[in-house]
């Protein structure tokens, strides 16, 4: 495994295809400055074949002077491939169907006919300078001998990067294994992982990928994307990081503070328990927990929450105990005797125990 994992952002890309989603040139502009400010090495910008504004924004994008590659999306067609250079990025990821179901049922052309469009297509990127990534889409549906040879003419046409994305998010982290293992025998160009979270293992499937050898990881903040999304950057950083001691070039503080524009910005709310960035992701109600974390944070929390730029949260309810409830009131400077304390820990719980959520403002009013 290679030391620094990068890390492809697709937010304004992938991610802003999600149902519902659509940014304005100005937005998509704001957000890639702090995804570059974050730490990300790629930005998808968008995809300027499929409409003006996406157009503006990746010429916008590509001349705000950041530090990450800024690359455009383009089908493996000559006229997509001149609007997207036209609005000079640094690089186009260039995608071509490979699996049957899409060849033969959807774009209806053989898999001759493909690989020909996918050698043409990324000569004409490479003999115009820029950085080319192709992606076989639906490459993990695809026959596993023809998607070598895909892979291996994508090298020979000049391809910088190949992708291997699970366009519906089929895989299991074992296969995804497997299958990067494979590629990896058949070309020297780094590889890249591009999952969705239909089954809910886009962010296990990335990270098989990664330790079977693969060097950059597609990603969207908070997840987002199209159907169930795609894998999380926030879980994919945090994991690589922690749990398998793996360096990327993300500052982990500035997360929470990316993750909460996206929120605003696309709408798109996140499940509270969501890992890393969901209002209860360092939220501590039950007592034995908030006893634990308030003597040592490490007894129940894996990690600071300081680290990805959060605080934690201490919360009343049914659950809650002495600790929980004397800290919330400490924050507002209360000191309550033992006495007063039992009696408000009482009060809280009967109302939980009504169904009632308890806010902290509801402690402090019990308090009063
Ligand atoms: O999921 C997918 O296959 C894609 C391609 C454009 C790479 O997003
Ligand atoms: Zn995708």
């Amino acid at each position: 495994m290679s030391e620094v994992i990068r890390i492809f952002d697709t937010t304004l890309r992938d991610g802003e295809q999600t149902p519902g989603v659509s940014l304005t040139p100005e937005q998509k502009l704001e957000l890639a400055i702090q995804l570059d400010k974050l730490g990300v090495d790629v930005i998808e910008a968008g995809f300027p074949a499929a409409s003006e504004g996406e157009r503006t924004a990746v010429k916008m994008i590509a001349e705000a002077g950041l530090k990450a590659e800024v690359c455009a999306l383009a089908r493996a067609d000559n006229r997509d491939i001149e609007i997207a250079m036209s609005v000079e990025p640094n690089s186009l990821h260039v995608f071509f169907s490979t699996s049957d179901v899409h060849l033969q049922n959807v774009l209806k052309i053989s898999r001759e006919e493909a690989l020909e469009r996918i050698a043409e297509s990324i000569s004409y990127v490479k003999e115009h300078g820029f950085i080319c990534e192709f992606s076989p889409m639906d490459a993990t549906r695809t026959d596993l001998e023809y998607l070598k040879k895909v892979c291996i003419v994508a090298e020979e046409a000049g391809a910088d990067r190949v992708d291997i994305p699970d366009t519906v998010g089929i895989m299991t982290p074992r296969k995804m294994h497997e299958l990067i293992s494979e590629i990896r025998k058949v070309v020297k160009i780094p590889i890249s992982v591009h999952c969705h979270n239909d089954f809910g293992l886009a962010v296990a499937n990335t990270l098989a990928g990664i330790e079977a050898g693969a060097q950059q990881a597609h990603v969207t903040i908070n997840g987002i994307g199209e159907r169930a999304g795609n894998a999380a950057l926030e879980e994919v950083v945090m994991a690589l990081n922690l749990l398998y001691g793996k360096k990327t070039n993300v500052d982990t503080r500035k997360i929470y503070a990316v993750s909460q524009m996206v929120r605003r910005l696309t709408g798109i709310q996140l499940q509270p328990h969501k890992p890393i960035v969901g209002d209860n992701a360092f939220a501590h109600e039950s007592g034995i927990h908030v006893k634990g974390v308030v003597i040592d944070p490490s007894a129940f929390e894996p990690f600071k929450p300081e680290l990805v730029g959060r605080i934690r949260k201490i919360v009343a309810g049914k659950h809650a105990g002495r600790h929980g409830i004397k800290t919330i009131l400490e924050e507002s400077g209360l000191k309550p005797t033992e006495e007063q304390l039992a009696e408000i820990l009482r009060r809280v719980k009967e109302l939980g125990d009504k169904g009632k959520t308890v806010t902290d403002t509801d402690v402090l009013a019990i308090a009063r």
